[in-house]
């Protein structure tokens, strides 16, 4: 259809004229609506154009969570926008969390609190850059299920969980006294390939059963004519989502392709990007943040910048994109706020954008908290990883011919260990492949206890190894993150396909799902004794257990304070601070190379137990290392590009 560029105007005059005038009308009900005549919202039967931040709650302490949306309500912005991350809440089927860090309910009320407005965007799938896009991975029981389709026992698990979230949201809604004024529908449903319009109205259909017939349910799609179409249908209000430097009339014309009258909205204007591991890290300069959202405005339009603030894939909750790439720890998004929520140049330029369109609220804006350099720990070796199985897998070993994923052992995140005997003597190398590369992601191999090498998905399939017939082959595979976007979101983890020793299929599995987590929780402790085994190479060190402890320094105010982790020398692995899994570390690979640690899980009264998980080459094996703790963040450390081609501003969310 002809673009028309007096749409734009119309509510823009609406907006001019209600600048600083208050406009309370205390008899009219509280209502969110869509004013189709005049191009805009209209919030109590005013016109009503919103300015918004992404923030993911699930990337937050809870104990960062009043912090972050008073600074945002600072900017300027008159609502936040989130997801629910579904595999978040139900970690098994039926069986919900919504407490502590997932207090969702009380998310919603700080924002409520603060001043702020939320359009809520509960999936089920997100994207996002989390975990296969926040579907759970128990979903993959049947290993046929299409998801995000009409598959019934998919649409059965996204009822169940619907049926539990739903209600809850519905006393939150704005016509219900809450501050969400709209509910998004699946997230760019269509940029996926089953385009499968039963699945959205059933989705329609199921959120107006249980949020009721006011409240706006709405689509985002990215700006293209062929991803709104299989993205959106009726019931849905259809907008869509593009970066800083498209061509904004452009994009805003394609949703009056689909929306020829109503409020014209970007449901994600990038502020930054993701990184993914091996990658340059991205930034988008301010100057072309604050241009554009300058001319959003100016147009009278709505939007959501994405991200307001990233915030951190804290324990295994990063999603990957193909060919396999995991995104890293840190989901910092060079965003207006910073991961550690620090004020940036991007916050202030982005709030002066909006200071020209809305009154900003008085009052100070909450400082960036100080930040203390610890300096370093020393860590000893406990144990290598193989040595602890009787911990680490209380529930003993599952044995079959051939292997089995993830999901076949009830294991949905972290690791795997597959262990069997070397079939034949490979005193001389012999190759261990995955012909049809299915390990997912990465596995680390040793032979009697002695560090063979690493198989990564999509990159090293073969590896050459040496024993003895009879030697135990142990290949601990790590889950790095499920895909979170495109056709391929069914992402099995652990040994999906067969392995092959020389030309033969390796057989008699006995696999150990590890539960790494509860027994790092319940402290691991030093055995009386130890292995004999080797268990260092030159290139390699067995998956071993590095601990170490240190005491906040006392006499000097107001610690702890937040702090960064820094790992000199050490190659891949996981942390846990008391308990706490801050999450994976790769400065080998980078761009990432320290690590965040929030002030609330620090210990003033006793020492602070840090445990780390190195999977591939410790520096301990040649002299005595540290972990240190500096006040300063690396995210951008220089990395030789592993994945020539990849463009910003392409991968979606
Ligand atoms: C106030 O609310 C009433 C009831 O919804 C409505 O009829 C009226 O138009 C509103 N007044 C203004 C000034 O918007
Ligand atoms: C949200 O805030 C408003 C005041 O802005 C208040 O009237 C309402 O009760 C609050 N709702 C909830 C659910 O806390
Ligand atoms: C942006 O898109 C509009 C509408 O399609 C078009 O008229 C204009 O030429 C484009 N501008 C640029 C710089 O490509
Ligand atoms: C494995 O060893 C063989 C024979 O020594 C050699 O030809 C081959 O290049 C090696 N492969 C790898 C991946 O190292
Ligand atoms: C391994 O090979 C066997 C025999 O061909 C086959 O039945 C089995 O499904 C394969 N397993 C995997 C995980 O590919
Ligand atoms: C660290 O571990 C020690 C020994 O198990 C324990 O006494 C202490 O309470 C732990 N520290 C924290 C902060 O949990
Ligand atoms: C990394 O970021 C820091 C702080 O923003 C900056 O000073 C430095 O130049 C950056 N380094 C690279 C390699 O981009």
């Amino acid at each position: 259809m002809a673009f028309s560029g007096s749409v734009f105007s119309f509510c823009y005059l609406f907006f001019l004229g209600i600048f600083s005038i208050s406009l309370l009308n205390v008899s009219a009900k509280r209502t969110f609506q869509i004013d189709y005549e005049n191009n805009c919202f209209k919030k109590d039967g005013e016109p009503f154009r919103y300015i918004s931040g992404s923030i993911h709650y699930s990337r937050v302490p809870r104990y960062y969570w009043k912090d972050r949306l008073l600074k945002m309500y600072m900017a300027g912005l008159n609502a936040v926008q989130m997801y629910v991350p579904w595999n978040f809440h139900e970690v098994m089927p039926k069986k919900f969390v919504f407490d502590g860090d997932k207090d969702l309910e009380h998310f919603l009320k700080l924002a409520n609190d603060t001043g702020l407005l939320v359009i809520l965007r509960p999936g089920p799938y997100i994207c996002a850059e989390w975990d296969m896009g926040s579907l759970p991975a128990w979903i993959l029981k049947k290993d046929t299920v299409i998801l995000r389709s009409s598959d019934p026992d998919y649409l059965a698990a996204v009822d169940q969980w619907m049926n539990v979230l739903l209600p809850k949201i519905k006393p939150l809604l704005y016509n219900n006294g809450g501050p969400i004024i709209s509910v998004q529908v699946e997230n760019e449903y269509g940029s996926y390939f089953a385009c499968d319009y039963d699945y959205l109205r059933h989705l329609v259909k199921l959120f107006r059963y249980h949020l009721g017939d006011e409240v706006i349910l709405f689509s985002t799609d990215g700006s293209g004519i062929g991803y709104v179409k299989c993205g959106t249908v009726e019931g849905l209000y259809a907008t869509v989502d593009f970066g800083p430097t498209e061509n904004i009339t452009g994009c805003f014309e394609v949703q009056r392709h689909f929306e020829p009258k109503g409020p014209l909205v970007n449901s994600e204007m990038y502020t930054g990007w993701l990184d993914h591991w091996g990658e340059k890290h991205q930034v988008v300069a301010t100057s072309v943040i604050t241009r554009a959202l300058d001319t959003v405005l100016g147009l009278g339009a709505n939007v959501n910048m994405y991200m307001f603030i990233g915030g951190t894939n804290f324990g295994y909750w990063n999603g990957a994109n193909t060919p396999y790439a995991a995104q890293p720890t840190s989901y910092d998004y060079d965003a207006p706020l910073s991961e550690a929520g620090d004020l940036t140049d991007k916050y202030f330029a982005l709030r002066e954008v909006i200071r020209k369109y809305k009154k900003l609220p008085d009052g100070p804006i909450p400082p960036s908290v100080p930040k203390f350099a610890y300096g370093p720990v020393p860590l000893k070796k406990l144990h290598i990883l193989s040595e602890m199985l009787d911990v680490l897998c209380p529930s003993g070993p599952v044995k079959s011919v051939y292997p089995l994923n993830f999901v076949q052992l009830n294991q949905y995140f972290g690791f795997v260990l597959y262990r069997t005997l070397l079939p034949k003597d490979c005193s001389s190398p012999t190759s261990l492949s995955s012909p049809l590369n299915g390990v997912h992601d990465r596995a680390y191999i040793t032979v009697d206890g002695v560090p063979q090498g690493v198989l990564e998905r999509d990159k090293v399939l073969s590896i050459n190894i040496t024993g003895k017939t009879g030697a135990t082959l142990d290949i601990l595979v790590e889950n790095q993150g499920r895909i979170n976007f495109g056709r391929y979101i069914n992402d099995f983890k652990g040994l999906v396909t067969n392995l092959t020793l020389g030309k033969d299929f390796l057989t008699g599995w006995t696999m150990y799902p590890l539960r790494i987590d509860d027994a790092v929780g319940q402290g691991l402790k030093e055995k009386s004794h130890k292995s004999f085994l080797s268990s260092t190479s030159s290139t390699f060190s067995a998956p071993a257990f590095y601990i170490g402890s240190f005491d906040i320094p006392s006499g000097i105010p107001d610690l702890p304070q937040d702090t960064f982790i820094n790992f000199p020398g050490w190659t891949k692995g996981q942390i846990w601070i008391n308990g706490f899994n801050l999450g994976r570390y790769w400065p080998a690979r980078g761009p990432q190379i320290t690590l965040y640690v929030p002030r609330h899980i620090l210990s003033t009264s006793a020492p602070n137990n840090i445990t780390v998980l190195e999977l591939e080459k410790s520096p301990c094996d040649v002299k005595p290392c540290v972990v240190e703790f500096v006040d300063t963040p690396v995210l951008n450390a220089t990395v030789s590009n592993i994945f020539p081609g990849r463009k910003l501003f392409a991968g979606g969310h």
